[in-house]
Protein backbone atom coordinates (compact mmCIF):
# COMPACT_ATOMS: atom_id res chain seq x y z
CA UNK A 1 0.00 0.00 0.00
CA UNK A 2 1.32 3.95 -1.03
CA UNK A 3 3.11 5.39 2.33
CA UNK A 4 3.57 8.89 2.63
CA UNK A 5 6.23 10.63 4.80
CA UNK A 6 4.18 13.46 6.80
CA UNK A 7 1.29 12.50 9.33
CA UNK A 8 -0.56 15.93 9.42
CA UNK A 9 -3.57 16.42 12.36
CA UNK A 10 -6.65 14.88 10.24
CA UNK A 11 -10.08 15.92 11.80
CA UNK A 12 -11.41 12.55 10.93
CA UNK A 13 -15.64 13.30 11.50
CA UNK A 14 -15.25 16.24 8.65
CA UNK A 15 -13.01 14.00 6.08
CA UNK A 16 -16.06 11.38 6.68
CA UNK A 17 -18.40 13.71 5.99
CA UNK A 18 -16.42 15.11 2.59
CA UNK A 19 -15.84 11.53 1.74
CA UNK A 20 -19.86 10.54 1.77
CA UNK A 21 -20.81 13.82 -0.06
CA UNK A 22 -18.01 12.73 -2.53
CA UNK A 23 -19.24 9.44 -3.17
CA UNK A 24 -23.20 10.45 -2.93
CA UNK A 25 -22.72 13.45 -5.77
CA UNK A 26 -24.19 13.00 -9.04
CA UNK A 27 -20.86 12.99 -10.79
CA UNK A 28 -19.37 10.66 -7.97
CA UNK A 29 -19.95 7.23 -9.28
CA UNK A 30 -15.76 7.19 -10.51
CA UNK A 31 -15.27 5.86 -6.53
CA UNK A 32 -17.27 2.83 -6.81
CA UNK A 33 -15.74 1.53 -10.22
CA UNK A 34 -12.96 -0.86 -8.98
CA UNK A 35 -15.68 -2.26 -6.74
CA UNK A 36 -18.49 -2.35 -8.64
CA UNK A 37 -17.43 -2.94 -12.31
CA UNK A 38 -19.59 -6.30 -13.31
CA UNK A 39 -17.22 -9.62 -14.83
CA UNK A 40 -19.59 -9.45 -17.68
CA UNK A 41 -18.57 -5.76 -18.95
CA UNK A 42 -14.60 -6.36 -18.10
CA UNK A 43 -15.05 -9.54 -20.25
CA UNK A 44 -16.82 -7.44 -22.97
CA UNK A 45 -13.89 -5.41 -22.90
CA UNK A 46 -11.55 -8.15 -22.73
CA UNK A 47 -13.02 -10.00 -26.22
CA UNK A 48 -13.16 -6.60 -28.08
CA UNK A 49 -9.43 -5.72 -27.15
CA UNK A 50 -8.51 -9.44 -28.32
CA UNK A 51 -10.29 -8.68 -31.65
CA UNK A 52 -8.80 -5.87 -32.14
CA UNK A 53 -5.32 -6.73 -31.28
CA UNK A 54 -5.84 -9.65 -33.81
CA UNK A 55 -6.68 -7.16 -36.61
CA UNK A 56 -4.27 -4.46 -36.11
CA UNK A 57 -0.83 -3.82 -36.23
CA UNK A 58 -1.76 -0.27 -35.42
CA UNK A 59 -4.34 1.25 -32.71
CA UNK A 60 -4.76 4.87 -33.72
CA UNK A 61 -6.82 6.34 -30.00
CA UNK A 62 -9.01 9.47 -31.08
CA UNK A 63 -9.41 11.87 -27.63
CA UNK A 64 -8.77 14.88 -25.66
CA UNK A 65 -8.82 15.46 -21.73
CA UNK A 66 -9.50 13.10 -19.84
CA UNK A 67 -10.57 11.05 -22.62
CA UNK A 68 -7.05 9.99 -23.48
CA UNK A 69 -4.33 11.52 -20.93
CA UNK A 70 -4.91 8.34 -17.99
CA UNK A 71 -4.98 5.19 -20.57
CA UNK A 72 -1.68 6.57 -22.24
CA UNK A 73 0.06 7.47 -18.47
CA UNK A 74 -0.86 3.71 -17.82
CA UNK A 75 0.47 2.07 -21.23
CA UNK A 76 3.45 4.75 -21.41
CA UNK A 77 4.67 3.64 -17.52
CA UNK A 78 4.39 -0.04 -17.87
CA UNK A 79 4.98 -0.39 -21.74
CA UNK A 80 3.34 -4.19 -22.46
CA UNK A 81 4.77 -6.32 -25.53
CA UNK A 82 1.44 -7.29 -26.77
CA UNK A 83 2.87 -6.17 -30.45
CA UNK A 84 0.89 -3.31 -30.96
CA UNK A 85 1.48 0.55 -31.67
CA UNK A 86 -0.47 2.81 -30.26
CA UNK A 87 -0.99 6.25 -31.98
CA UNK A 88 -2.81 9.45 -30.43
CA UNK A 89 -4.37 11.82 -32.38
CA UNK A 90 -7.79 14.39 -31.73
CA UNK A 91 -5.21 15.90 -28.74
CA UNK A 92 -4.74 19.23 -30.45
CA UNK A 93 -5.77 21.12 -33.45
CA UNK A 94 -2.14 20.99 -35.24
CA UNK A 95 -2.71 19.36 -38.65
CA UNK A 96 1.30 19.20 -38.93
CA UNK A 97 0.90 16.93 -35.89
CA UNK A 98 -1.91 15.00 -37.15
CA UNK A 99 -0.29 14.30 -40.56
CA UNK A 100 3.04 13.08 -38.55
CA UNK A 101 0.61 10.76 -36.40
CA UNK A 102 -0.84 9.11 -39.17
CA UNK A 103 2.37 8.73 -41.06
CA UNK A 104 2.37 5.40 -38.91
CA UNK A 105 -0.78 3.93 -40.26
CA UNK A 106 1.11 3.35 -43.94
CA UNK A 107 0.90 -0.09 -44.94
CA UNK A 108 -0.05 -1.58 -41.42
CA UNK A 109 -3.30 -2.56 -40.73
CA UNK A 110 -5.36 -0.60 -38.08
CA UNK A 111 -8.46 0.39 -36.18
CA UNK A 112 -9.63 3.57 -34.10
CA UNK A 113 -10.60 4.31 -30.89
CA UNK A 114 -12.70 7.10 -30.39
CA UNK A 115 -13.11 8.76 -26.98
CA UNK A 116 -15.65 11.31 -26.43
CA UNK A 117 -18.26 11.97 -23.32
CA UNK A 118 -20.05 14.63 -24.88
CA UNK A 119 -18.98 13.41 -28.52
CA UNK A 120 -18.86 16.94 -29.72
CA UNK A 121 -15.53 17.96 -28.62
CA UNK A 122 -14.05 19.63 -31.72
CA UNK A 123 -10.24 18.53 -31.86
CA UNK A 124 -11.03 14.64 -31.52
CA UNK A 125 -14.24 15.39 -34.02
CA UNK A 126 -11.89 16.68 -36.60
CA UNK A 127 -9.12 14.26 -35.63
CA UNK A 128 -12.05 11.74 -36.06
CA UNK A 129 -13.27 12.71 -39.56
CA UNK A 130 -9.56 12.30 -41.48
CA UNK A 131 -9.05 8.97 -39.98
CA UNK A 132 -12.29 8.12 -40.88
CA UNK A 133 -11.62 8.80 -44.63
CA UNK A 134 -8.07 7.10 -44.49
CA UNK A 135 -10.40 3.76 -42.85
CA UNK A 136 -12.80 3.87 -45.73
CA UNK A 137 -9.50 4.57 -48.56
CA UNK A 138 -8.37 1.51 -46.93
CA UNK A 139 -10.83 -0.96 -45.92
CA UNK A 140 -13.90 0.34 -47.81
CA UNK A 141 -17.25 1.40 -46.12
CA UNK A 142 -18.32 -1.63 -44.73
CA UNK A 143 -14.62 -2.62 -43.86
CA UNK A 144 -14.32 0.72 -42.05
CA UNK A 145 -17.27 0.60 -40.06
CA UNK A 146 -15.65 -2.98 -38.44
CA UNK A 147 -12.91 -1.08 -37.55
CA UNK A 148 -14.16 1.84 -35.18
CA UNK A 149 -14.73 1.54 -31.41
CA UNK A 150 -16.53 4.30 -29.87
CA UNK A 151 -16.38 5.32 -26.19
CA UNK A 152 -19.36 7.99 -25.34
CA UNK A 153 -22.66 8.96 -23.56
CA UNK A 154 -25.25 6.29 -23.10
CA UNK A 155 -27.74 8.68 -25.12
CA UNK A 156 -26.56 11.59 -26.87
CA UNK A 157 -24.10 13.54 -28.31
CA UNK A 158 -22.99 13.84 -32.48
CA UNK A 159 -20.73 10.47 -31.89
CA UNK A 160 -23.58 8.51 -29.66
CA UNK A 161 -25.85 9.12 -32.85
CA UNK A 162 -23.53 9.09 -35.14
CA UNK A 163 -22.30 5.66 -33.71
CA UNK A 164 -25.78 4.04 -33.02
CA UNK A 165 -26.68 4.60 -36.80
CA UNK A 166 -23.56 3.27 -38.15
CA UNK A 167 -23.50 0.21 -36.02
CA UNK A 168 -19.99 1.01 -34.77
CA UNK A 169 -19.21 -1.04 -31.37
CA UNK A 170 -20.38 1.16 -28.63
CA UNK A 171 -18.96 1.40 -24.64
CA UNK A 172 -20.49 3.65 -22.77
CA UNK A 173 -19.05 6.13 -20.45
CA UNK A 174 -21.59 6.30 -17.34
CA UNK A 175 -23.54 9.13 -16.39
CA UNK A 176 -21.79 9.85 -12.96
CA UNK A 177 -18.20 9.78 -14.04
CA UNK A 178 -16.78 12.90 -15.42
CA UNK A 179 -14.05 12.85 -17.97
CA UNK A 180 -10.95 13.19 -15.91
CA UNK A 181 -12.35 10.35 -13.48
CA UNK A 182 -12.94 8.26 -16.38
CA UNK A 183 -10.01 5.65 -16.52
CA UNK A 184 -11.10 2.98 -14.71
CA UNK A 185 -14.15 2.68 -16.88
CA UNK A 186 -13.96 1.69 -20.64
CA UNK A 187 -12.50 5.28 -21.56
CA UNK A 188 -9.14 3.95 -19.86
CA UNK A 189 -9.73 -0.20 -19.62
CA UNK A 190 -10.10 -1.16 -23.81
CA UNK A 191 -7.36 0.76 -24.94
CA UNK A 192 -5.16 -0.15 -21.94
CA UNK A 193 -6.38 -3.91 -22.21
CA UNK A 194 -5.93 -3.56 -26.14
CA UNK A 195 -2.27 -2.51 -25.52
CA UNK A 196 -1.35 -5.51 -22.87
CA UNK A 197 -2.52 -4.02 -19.80
CA UNK A 198 -3.42 -6.89 -17.27
CA UNK A 199 -6.58 -4.34 -16.04
CA UNK A 200 -8.35 -7.19 -13.63
CA UNK A 201 -4.94 -6.20 -11.47
CA UNK A 202 -5.10 -2.05 -12.11
CA UNK A 203 -8.95 -2.35 -10.87
CA UNK A 204 -7.64 -4.75 -7.57
CA UNK A 205 -4.79 -2.46 -6.88
CA UNK A 206 -7.34 0.78 -7.02
CA UNK A 207 -9.70 -1.41 -4.98
CA UNK A 208 -7.24 -2.04 -2.50
CA UNK A 209 -6.74 1.77 -1.92
CA UNK A 210 -10.72 2.29 -1.91
CA UNK A 211 -10.97 -0.19 0.27
CA UNK A 212 -7.74 1.47 2.48
CA UNK A 213 -9.89 4.83 2.36
CA UNK A 214 -13.18 3.29 3.44
CA UNK A 215 -11.26 1.66 6.36
CA UNK A 216 -10.02 4.62 7.68
CA UNK A 217 -13.62 5.50 9.49
CA UNK A 218 -14.83 2.24 10.68
CA UNK A 219 -15.61 3.03 14.42
CA UNK A 220 -17.25 5.81 15.03
CA UNK A 221 -17.29 9.41 16.47
CA UNK A 222 -17.48 8.12 20.24
CA UNK A 223 -16.15 4.40 18.95
CA UNK A 224 -11.93 4.28 19.06
CA UNK A 225 -11.24 4.23 15.42
CA UNK A 226 -8.73 1.45 14.73
CA UNK A 227 -7.93 1.90 11.47
CA UNK A 228 -4.68 3.80 10.08
CA UNK A 229 -5.73 7.13 8.61
CA UNK A 230 -5.11 6.29 4.63
CA UNK A 231 -2.11 8.14 3.16
CA UNK A 232 -4.77 9.55 0.52
CA UNK A 233 -7.13 11.46 3.28
CA UNK A 234 -3.14 12.45 4.60
CA UNK A 235 -1.98 13.64 1.36
CA UNK A 236 -5.57 15.85 0.72
CA UNK A 237 -5.13 17.25 4.08
CA UNK A 238 -1.28 18.17 4.23
CA UNK A 239 -1.93 19.65 0.24
CA UNK A 240 -4.86 22.02 2.00
CA UNK A 241 -2.59 23.32 5.01
CA UNK A 242 0.41 24.46 2.67
CA UNK A 243 -2.13 26.04 0.41
CA UNK A 244 -3.36 27.69 3.65
CA UNK A 245 -0.09 28.86 4.03
CA UNK A 246 0.40 30.65 0.67
CA UNK A 247 2.07 27.85 -1.12
CA UNK A 248 0.53 28.38 -4.46
CA UNK A 249 2.34 25.68 -6.54
CA UNK A 250 2.98 21.99 -6.66
CA UNK A 251 5.85 20.29 -8.63
CA UNK A 252 5.00 16.91 -9.21
CA UNK A 253 8.53 15.01 -9.20
CA UNK A 254 9.41 11.84 -10.53
CA UNK A 255 12.41 9.85 -11.11
CA UNK A 256 11.43 7.76 -13.57
CA UNK A 257 10.77 9.46 -17.06
CA UNK A 258 8.09 6.57 -18.28
CA UNK A 259 5.91 8.35 -15.90
CA UNK A 260 6.47 11.50 -17.50
CA UNK A 261 2.32 10.89 -18.53
CA UNK A 262 1.35 9.96 -14.85
CA UNK A 263 2.28 13.36 -14.21
CA UNK A 264 0.69 15.14 -17.03
CA UNK A 265 -2.53 12.60 -16.08
CA UNK A 266 -2.12 14.47 -12.45
CA UNK A 267 -1.94 17.84 -13.73
CA UNK A 268 -5.43 17.51 -15.60
CA UNK A 269 -6.99 15.78 -12.23
CA UNK A 270 -5.51 18.91 -9.80
CA UNK A 271 -5.77 21.32 -12.34
CA UNK A 272 -9.29 20.90 -13.39
CA UNK A 273 -10.86 20.14 -10.69
CA UNK A 274 -9.21 22.74 -8.11
CA UNK A 275 -8.49 25.82 -10.26
CA UNK A 276 -11.62 27.78 -10.44
CA UNK A 277 -13.64 30.85 -8.45
CA UNK A 278 -9.62 32.34 -8.14
CA UNK A 279 -8.50 29.27 -6.07
CA UNK A 280 -5.94 26.56 -6.36
CA UNK A 281 -2.85 25.08 -6.32
CA UNK A 282 -0.86 24.93 -10.05
CA UNK A 283 0.31 21.57 -10.69
CA UNK A 284 3.96 21.29 -12.31
CA UNK A 285 5.90 18.16 -13.48
CA UNK A 286 9.30 17.65 -13.60
CA UNK A 287 10.56 14.52 -14.89
CA UNK A 288 14.43 14.30 -12.57
CA UNK A 289 17.19 13.67 -13.37
CA UNK A 290 16.53 15.60 -16.96
CA UNK A 291 15.05 18.20 -15.22
CA UNK A 292 17.78 18.93 -12.31
CA UNK A 293 19.51 20.08 -15.17
CA UNK A 294 16.60 22.76 -16.00
CA UNK A 295 14.47 23.54 -13.47
CA UNK A 296 16.81 22.27 -10.73
CA UNK A 297 18.27 25.99 -10.45
CA UNK A 298 14.40 27.27 -9.78
CA UNK A 299 13.88 24.55 -7.38
CA UNK A 300 16.51 25.10 -5.22
CA UNK A 301 17.46 28.64 -5.47
CA UNK A 302 13.78 30.54 -6.76
CA UNK A 303 11.08 32.06 -5.41
CA UNK A 304 9.47 30.10 -2.32
CA UNK A 305 6.20 29.83 -3.64
CA UNK A 306 6.16 26.03 -3.75
CA UNK A 307 6.03 22.94 -2.81
CA UNK A 308 7.46 19.30 -3.98
CA UNK A 309 5.92 16.00 -3.78
CA UNK A 310 8.26 13.06 -5.03
CA UNK A 311 6.40 10.32 -6.21
CA UNK A 312 8.64 7.85 -5.85
CA UNK A 313 8.63 4.52 -7.29
CA UNK A 314 10.34 1.07 -6.67
CA UNK A 315 13.86 1.98 -8.53
CA UNK A 316 17.63 0.91 -9.19
CA UNK A 317 20.15 1.88 -6.49
CA UNK A 318 21.87 4.54 -8.15
CA UNK A 319 18.20 6.60 -8.79
CA UNK A 320 17.29 5.90 -5.28
CA UNK A 321 20.65 7.68 -4.41
CA UNK A 322 19.06 10.48 -6.59
CA UNK A 323 16.06 10.28 -4.85
CA UNK A 324 17.48 10.54 -1.28
CA UNK A 325 19.89 13.75 -2.78
CA UNK A 326 16.93 15.57 -4.22
CA UNK A 327 15.19 15.50 -1.26
CA UNK A 328 18.18 16.54 1.29
CA UNK A 329 19.18 19.69 -1.37
CA UNK A 330 15.42 20.61 -1.40
CA UNK A 331 14.50 21.02 1.96
CA UNK A 332 17.84 22.24 2.57
CA UNK A 333 16.76 25.38 0.18
CA UNK A 334 13.75 25.65 2.09
CA UNK A 335 10.93 23.65 0.03
CA UNK A 336 8.19 21.31 1.85
CA UNK A 337 9.42 18.10 0.08
CA UNK A 338 6.25 15.46 0.34
CA UNK A 339 6.85 11.73 -0.58
CA UNK A 340 5.03 10.19 -2.10
CA UNK A 341 6.22 5.46 -1.62
CA UNK A 342 4.54 3.58 -4.51
CA UNK A 343 4.30 -0.15 -3.57
CA UNK A 344 5.31 -1.95 -6.66
CA UNK A 345 6.08 -0.84 -10.08
CA UNK A 346 3.23 -2.53 -11.65
CA UNK A 347 -0.36 -2.73 -12.42
CA UNK A 348 -1.60 -2.90 -9.36
CA UNK A 349 0.59 -0.10 -8.29
CA UNK A 350 -0.36 2.28 -10.77
CA UNK A 351 -4.50 0.97 -9.86
CA UNK A 352 -3.46 2.09 -6.38
CA UNK A 353 -2.18 5.27 -7.73
CA UNK A 354 -4.83 6.19 -9.64
CA UNK A 355 -7.71 5.99 -7.03
CA UNK A 356 -4.77 7.62 -4.29
CA UNK A 357 -4.76 10.64 -6.58
CA UNK A 358 -8.34 10.59 -7.56
CA UNK A 359 -9.95 10.56 -3.82
CA UNK A 360 -7.63 12.77 -2.58
CA UNK A 361 -8.62 15.50 -5.56
CA UNK A 362 -11.62 15.14 -4.76
CA UNK A 363 -11.24 15.59 -1.15
CA UNK A 364 -8.47 18.47 -1.32
CA UNK A 365 -11.26 20.57 -3.89
CA UNK A 366 -13.56 20.38 -1.39
CA UNK A 367 -11.49 21.62 1.68
CA UNK A 368 -10.62 24.56 -0.93
CA UNK A 369 -14.49 24.75 -1.15
CA UNK A 370 -14.94 23.85 -4.67
CA UNK A 371 -16.48 21.70 -6.55
CA UNK A 372 -14.09 18.87 -7.84
CA UNK A 373 -16.28 18.01 -10.82
CA UNK A 374 -17.04 20.60 -12.79
CA UNK A 375 -14.72 22.30 -15.46
CA UNK A 376 -16.77 26.05 -16.77
CA UNK A 377 -13.09 27.68 -17.42
CA UNK A 378 -12.90 24.91 -20.03
CA UNK A 379 -16.10 25.12 -21.58
CA UNK A 380 -15.70 28.76 -22.33
CA UNK A 381 -12.39 28.63 -24.41
CA UNK A 382 -14.47 25.88 -26.20
CA UNK A 383 -17.55 28.52 -26.77
CA UNK A 384 -14.88 31.08 -27.91
CA UNK A 385 -13.23 28.83 -30.82
CA UNK A 386 -16.31 27.73 -31.86
CA UNK A 387 -17.21 31.07 -31.99
CA UNK A 388 -14.18 31.74 -34.49
CA UNK A 389 -14.07 29.19 -36.86
CA UNK A 390 -17.91 30.30 -37.23
CA UNK A 391 -16.76 33.21 -38.39
O1 LIG B 1 -12.32 16.15 -17.45
C1 LIG B 1 -13.05 16.58 -18.35
O2 LIG B 1 -14.27 16.56 -18.28
C2 LIG B 1 -12.43 17.14 -19.63
O3 LIG B 1 -11.06 17.21 -19.57
C3 LIG B 1 -12.82 16.26 -20.82
O4 LIG B 1 -12.36 14.96 -20.61
C4 LIG B 1 -12.27 16.80 -22.15
O5 LIG B 1 -12.64 18.15 -22.33
C5 LIG B 1 -12.80 15.98 -23.32
O6 LIG B 1 -14.20 15.95 -23.34
P1 LIG B 1 -15.01 14.87 -24.14
O7 LIG B 1 -14.71 13.52 -23.60
O8 LIG B 1 -16.44 15.24 -23.93
O9 LIG B 1 -14.60 14.99 -25.59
Amino acid sequence: MIQVNFTPRVELDKIEKIVEEIKSDSMGGWADLPLKLSTLKLQKIQEVAEKIRKESDVVVMVGIGGSYLGHRAVIEALKPHAGIEMVYIGNSLSRRDLEFNLRKIQNRDFSVIVISKSGTTLEPARAFETVKQKLAERYGVVGAIKRIYAITDARKGVLHDEAVRDNYTRFVVPDNVGGRYSVLSPVGLLPMAVAGIKVEELLRGAAEMAENVDETFLGSENAERKHEVSSAIKYAVMRNLLQNKGYDTEVFATFEPATAYFNEWIKQLFGESEGKNLQGVFPASAVYSTDLHSLGQFMQDGRRNLWETIINYPTDETNAKVVEAVQKAHIKGRIPVLKIDVSTYDERGFGELIYFFEMACAISAKLAGVNPFDQPGVEAYKEELKNLLQK
